[in-house]
């Protein structure tokens, strides 16, 4: 450590927590992430960097994020203050890019802030539609931030699976290499790392197919004198085997769209079917609803498919 860092250290010694030099995990070649405990903002670590064993008795200079730092040579201690990482580049004298390193900081015990979480709290939502096709991860990026995606990453007993990132940069689609046939005994485990600037955030989540299992919104195909007829989701169809969906129906005011009325069930009367045909009786105007499960796990529901029906006032 040359004089100036340390004088640099000295001034912030009285509010600053100094780390180990060298706590850092490789996420990708040429990107690193400081793990930080604590409040990273009163942190400063220090990390060795390096920028090719060949440059050893080369004059190496240094930029972080293009700017010249006081360091030389190919192996450099630098500094890293609060969440402030930054692309270090070395150069020949030429001034010529050799190679960098993207530091980023990883705050550990630090509320996460460039996802946001949805309606179950959770930062990352996963959905199939059917047992045999691609599974997709989706996330919302908080507006006020600028995140990116650093890597990502899905497995399934240790095999990883083939993911590829959508052009929108807020989903992945992976495709699940298990044969629908076969019972599910181990989960997926999907990594997301994202970054703001230089602040990395990890994102995990663990499940089984099964859980995930969204069926595609039902098609209404027949709507006549209140008898109503359905398909099950396009993309339900099984090239290798049968599995079963359970229908919810319910029928509400007129006025309303079903998802407006989900969870009240006081005026609406709700019904599970495995057939695909439905009489509603004795209503006049309304709005019939209806919706798929995997009859097998019974947990996430399709979204609501609606028909409307406006009659006539009576006539007295
Ligand atoms: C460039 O730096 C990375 C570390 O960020 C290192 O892993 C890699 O070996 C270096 N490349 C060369 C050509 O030395
Ligand atoms: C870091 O610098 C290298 C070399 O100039 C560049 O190729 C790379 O895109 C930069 N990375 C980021 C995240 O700015
Ligand atoms: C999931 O993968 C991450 C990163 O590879 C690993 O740290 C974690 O232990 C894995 N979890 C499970 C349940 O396999
Ligand atoms: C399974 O769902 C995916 C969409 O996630 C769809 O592209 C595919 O066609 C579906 N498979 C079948 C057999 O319908
Ligand atoms: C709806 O049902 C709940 C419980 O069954 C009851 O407490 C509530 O008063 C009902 N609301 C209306 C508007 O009838």
């Amino acid at each position: 450590m040359n004089m100036i860092l340390l004088k640099v250290f000295a001034l912030h010694l009285t509010l600053l927590h100094i780390g180990d030099a060298n706590k850092f995990r490789v996420i990708k070649p040429n990107v690193i992430a400081l793990e930080v405990n604590g409040n990273p903002m009163k942190q400063k670590t220090s990390v060795v960097l390096s920028c090719g064993d060949q440059f050893d008795n080369s004059e190496i200079h240094w930029r972080k994020n293009q700017e010249k730092i006081d360091v030389k040579g190919n192996r450099v201690e630098v500094s890293i203050e609060a969440m402030l990482g930054g692309n270090f580049t070395c150069h020949e004298e030429s001034g010529d890019v050799l190679n960098h390193t993207l530091v980023l900081v990883s705050p550990l015990d630090f509320d996460k802030a460039i996802l946001l979480r949805n309606d179950d709290k959770e930062f990352v939502t996963c959905v199939a539609r059917n047992y045999s096709g691609p599974f997709h991860c989706s996330w919302k990026w908080d507006p006020i931030r600028n995140g990116v995606v650093v890597f990502f990453s899905a497995s399934r007993n240790s095999n990883m699976l083939k993911c590829s990132l959508d052009a929108d940069n807020a989903g992945l689609t992976c495709e699940d290499l298990q044969c629908p046939f076969s019972e599910e005994v181990t989960r997926i485990n999907l990594t997301l790392l994202v970054r703001n600037q230089y602040r990395l955030e990890e994102h995990q989540r663990t499940f089984f197919i099964h859980d995930i299992i969204k069926p595609g919104k039902v098609d209404i195909t027949k709507a006549e004198n209140d008898a109503f007829e359905w398909k099950i989701p396009k993309t339900w169809n099984q090239p290798c085997s049968f599995f079963p969906l359970r229908y919810e129906v319910k029928v509400v005011s007129h006025r309303k769209e079903c998802e407006e009325t989900s969870g009240e069930g006081n005026h609406s009367e709700n019904h599970y079917v495995s057939e695909t045909h439905y009489k509603v009786i004795g209503r006049k105007s309304y709005t019939f609803c209806v919706r798929a499960q995997d009859s097998f796990t019974n947990k996430v529901w399709s979204d609501w498919s609606q028909h409307k029906v406006m009659k006539q006032k009576s006539r007295k």
